[in-house]
């Protein structure tokens, strides 16, 4: 049987965890990141990707350069996401547009290259996903002005993209039922409106996606990714229950919304 680096970090987590239970059966049955996260107010956690879950991409793609320093929109690479359930993902030829030329020599452009010369689309990994049984159109969130933050986090801080909310069933529903908050939804973005209406971003310091297996166990992204909400301003003080702000977004959610 070879032994993965991840069944490593598993005997070493469960040692510096006492030895608690026999490393065999604490060992993944499927190829998910097991971080220590809170699942949500329901407490129910299924079918769906896994909270943190942040797998290796073919190619090292960054978004903070291209988000932060090239200043593109989510929307440019993902372009459907305000007409479509599905956001998409950029085809091979928009990457090209820039890098034909752009760091034409790093060792990951020419991994793009390859794909471009070949005529294949990248095979980037598919992190988040919701069972079949869940309809999800992105296209009712981000009409409705839902920032992608307040679900995906700070995406322009990741090098690398892990799963940043549960994606459970009372996360949905307690946001449908709660209302979405405009402005906490705009704290979350870490992008700040200028006088003009348009969306600046709000400077800070890029947030490194997990480094190891054992930092996957222990510190973690989660942790980082509350700890980066921390840090964000301090929203105005709730106002009494009874004088909410008017522009809370409420949506429907009896069971045939979500499920088909
Ligand atoms: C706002 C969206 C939403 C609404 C409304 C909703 N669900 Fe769900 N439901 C989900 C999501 C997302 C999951 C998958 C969660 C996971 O697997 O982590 C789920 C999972 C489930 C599951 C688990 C299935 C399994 O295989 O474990 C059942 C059962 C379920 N929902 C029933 C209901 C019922 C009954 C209602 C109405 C009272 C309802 N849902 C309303 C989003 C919703
Ligand atoms: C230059 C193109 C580009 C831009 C701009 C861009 N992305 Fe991406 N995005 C990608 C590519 C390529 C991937 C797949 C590789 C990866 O996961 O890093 C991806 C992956 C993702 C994923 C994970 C998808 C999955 O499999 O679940 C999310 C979420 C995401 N992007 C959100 C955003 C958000 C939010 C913004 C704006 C802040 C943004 N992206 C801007 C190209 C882009
Ligand atoms: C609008 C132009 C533009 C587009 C479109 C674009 N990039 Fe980039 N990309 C850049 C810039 C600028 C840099 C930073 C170059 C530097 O560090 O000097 C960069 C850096 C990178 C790097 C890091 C290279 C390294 O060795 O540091 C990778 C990998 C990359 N891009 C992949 C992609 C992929 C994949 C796509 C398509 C999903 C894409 N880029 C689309 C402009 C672009
Ligand atoms: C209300 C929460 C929410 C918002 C807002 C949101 N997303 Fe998502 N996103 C999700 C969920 C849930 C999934 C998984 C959907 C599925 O499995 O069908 C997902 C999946 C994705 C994927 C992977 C899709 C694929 O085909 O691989 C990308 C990329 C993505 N979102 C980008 C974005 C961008 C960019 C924005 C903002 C323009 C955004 N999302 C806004 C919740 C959200
Ligand atoms: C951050 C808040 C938030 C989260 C989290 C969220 N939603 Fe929503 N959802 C909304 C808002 C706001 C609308 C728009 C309501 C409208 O257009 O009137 C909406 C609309 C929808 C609709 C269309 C409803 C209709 O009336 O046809 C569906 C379906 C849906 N969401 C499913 C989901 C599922 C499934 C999840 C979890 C995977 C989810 N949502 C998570 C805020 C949220």
């Amino acid at each position: 049987m070879t032994v993965s680096w991840k069944h490593v970090a598993v005997v070493v987590a469960a040692l510096a965890m006492g030895g608690a239970a026999p490393a065999a059966a604490q060992a993944p049955s499927d190829t998910t990141t097991r971080i220590d996260a809170p699942k949500g107010p329901w407490g129910y956690h299924g079918a769906s990707s896994k909270q943190g879950y942040a797998p290796e991409q073919p190619i090292a793609f960054p978004h903070p350069v291209h988000v932060q320093k090239a200043k593109m929109n989510c929307q440019y690479c993902h372009f459907a996401a305000n007409k479509s359930p599905d956001p998409g993902m950029p085809a091979v030829g928009t990457c090209m547009g820039c890098h034909t030329v752009v760091k034409a020599q790093s060792p990951e452009i020419q991994k793009l290259a390859k794909y471009w010369a070949e005529k294949k689309p990248v095979p980037w990994v598919r992190i988040h996903k919701v069972p079949d049984y869940v309809q999800f159109p992105h296209m009712r969130h981000v009409k409705s002005g839902v920032t992608c933050q307040s679900c995906h986090g700070q995406v322009q801080k990741m090098q690398r993209v892990f799963q940043y909310s549960s994606l459970n069933m009372g996360w949905c529903v307690s946001c449908h039922v709660n209302g979405y908050d405009p402005v906490k939804g705009e704290v979350a973005s870490g992008y700040t409106k200028a006088a003009d209406g348009a969306f600046q971003l709000a400077a800070a310091a890029p947030v490194a996606a997990p480094k190891s297996f054992l930092q996957k166990f222990f510190g973690s992204v989660v942790p980082e990714a509350r700890a980066q909400e921390a840090a964000a301003p301090a929203p105005a003080a709730p106002a009494p229950a009874a004088a909410q702000s008017p522009a809370l977004k409420k949506a429907r959610y009896d069971c045939a919304v979500c499920h088909y």
